[in-house]
């Protein structure tokens, strides 16, 4: 695997290489990344993932100063799932002056994390964009657990006319049914225990969902979130929504999902389920 860390290495290394399939993360990989690492190698001739962890999309009171840093390890992990060319910029090869153009996505970044997480969506589809620029891929590969953000990445590509096929990938789970998350790391031994009530949680109000039709939301949800604090967590929310745009559903023949944030002790943990 060739790794580079300018622009001009990485585009000079990416000339002649077919399709381009690309994998954005910020490290720190798991079985999740490397599933979406498998599927990238179905979708172009070169595989080229990317290690950046971007302080635009971090709110100042989140965890950008402590969030795992493990390059060694997840260069193994990359040679050994078969990716090609890894782009790993620090963050002066990446904004060499600091930033002060950004894509602004529409009304869709200020719901469900936007609210709870203001501007994160805006630093997202920014170094998105950016990223996009210098591998200049066909394809790049998103997880679904991160629903709202594969949603604005999609719709970005698509309103800004990128040349690039936006493919998501299911969600990988532990087998107790947890999503795997960079952030799993820094639950403690009891919380991990608990972890799975999240996805849980998800399932048991999908079921209701399904009995009960579209006409008992919000208590629905309601109960949902309730249940999971009263187990100590702290919901943010938990939202039963339209696949198509995030908003409430407004008729049952919608395509839905269910989407929660809650906190376990001191970590922050998404999930979601389709309908
Ligand atoms: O999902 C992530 O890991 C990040 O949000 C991404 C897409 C790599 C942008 O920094």
């Amino acid at each position: 695997m060739e790794i580079h860390s300018t622009i001009p290495a990485l585009r000079q290394t990416l000339q002649g290489r077919g399709r381009i399939a690309f994998v954005p993360t910020m490290g720190n990989l798991h079985e999740g990344h490397i599933a979406l690492m498998r599927a990238a190698r179905e979708q172009g001739d070169t595989v080229v993932a990317s290690i950046f962890v971007n302080r635009l999309q971090f709110g100042p009171s989140e965890d950008f100063d402590q969030y795992p840093r493990t390059f060694a390890a997840d260069c193994d992990k990359l040679r050994e799932a078969g990716v090609d060319v890894l782009f790993a910029p620090t963050e002066s090869d990446l904004y060499p002056t600091p930033q002060s153009y950004f894509v602004d996505p529409p009304d869709l970044q200020h719901l469900l994390e936007g609210e709870f997480r203001p501007g994160h969506f805006r630093g997202v589809a920014t170094v998105v964009l950016k990223l996009f620029n210098c591998v200049q891929p066909q394809a790049a590969l998103f997880g679904k657990k991160d629903y709202q953000q594969l949603m604005l990445v999609r719709a970005m590509a698509e309103q800004l006319a990128l040349p690039i096929a936006i493919v998501g990938v299911d969600t990988v789970r532990a087998a107790d049914g947890l999503a795997l998350s960079s952030r799993n790391g820094y639950l403690s031994v009891r919380e991990r225990q608990q972890a799975p009530r999240l996805f849980q949680t998800l399932q048991t109000l999908r079921q209701a969902l399904l009995q009960e039709g579209i006409g008992q939301l919000p208590r629905l949800e309601q109960e949902a979130a309730a249940n999971l604090d009263r187990q100590g967590w702290k919901t943010d929310y938990i939202a039963v929504r339209q696949r198509a745009n995030l908003l409430p559903p407004s008729d049952s023949s919608q395509k839905l999902v269910v989407l929660a944030a809650a906190q376990l002790g001191r970590t922050r943990l998404i999930d979601n389920i389709e309908v």
